[in-house]
């Protein structure tokens, strides 16, 4: 039996077999540790990550972003975007080593002093998630989108946010606070937390 079929725990048994060895520096090398510096909505952050850390698990479970989440680790879905230096990324997407030295904004730093991002408070005026599981991806996606047209058509609204993927809402209300926003028709934020317009009429 080659030593390269051994089973991880018996490799001591076979510390002499090159194959094995050569098999154990690759693992050793995905595991290596580098320092990067980044800031996090608005606060600098310098942590040893492993190499082969995703920049949403750095910014899960090392930071605490967890507002960020992660639908599919296959780069499909959306839910884990971020802003890299104020344009969305999907952060499931590159590694952490990557983002060294630049800037992040996540959900959680859109808000400020208790006042939602436009953003935030059309999606809630227009009742634009249900589960909310898409909806961080959804909003930085949606302010990078009129970050490059300001005034999108329904049209390019869709084909701007085609990267992000909602199981429950059909898209028509996302489109919609996505309008009232470029409108300049979003309420002009509201303390987060409070009770905000529905913009449905009872
Ligand atoms: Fe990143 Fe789905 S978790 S695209
Ligand atoms: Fe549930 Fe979009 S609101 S996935």
């Amino acid at each position: 039996m080659s030593c390269a079929t051994l089973p991880l725990h018996e490799v001591a048994a076979f510390g002499g077999c090159p194959i094995r060895r050569r098999l154990l520096e690759g693992q050793a090398a995905m595991i290596r540790m580098t320092r990067i510096s980044v800031t996090v909505d608005g606060v600098a952050y310098s942590d040893e990550v492993e190499n082969r850390t995703l920049l949403v698990q750095y910014l899960r479970e090392q930071v605490g972003k967890t507002g960020t989440v992660i639908g599919c680790d296959t780069t499909n879905c959306g839910a884990c975007t971020v802003h890299l230096d104020g344009r969305s990324v999907k952060s499931c997407t590159m590694l952490a080593v990557q983002a060294d030295g630049h800037e992040i904004t996540t959900i959680e730093g859109l808000a400020k002093d208790g006042v939602l991002h436009p953003m935030q408070a059309a999606f809630h005026d227009t009742h634009a998630l249900q589960c909310g599981f898409c909806t961080p991806g959804m909003i930085m996606s949606s302010i990078d989108l009129l970050g490059e047209n300001a005034n999108p058509t329904e049209t390019e609204i869709r084909e701007g946010l085609g990267g992000n993927l909602c199981r429950c809402t059909g898209y028509q209300n996302i489109v919609k606070a996505v309008q009232q926003v470029a409108a300049g028709s979003a309420s002009t934020g509201s303390p987060a937390g409070a009770s905000v317009s529905t913009g449905v009429s009872s």
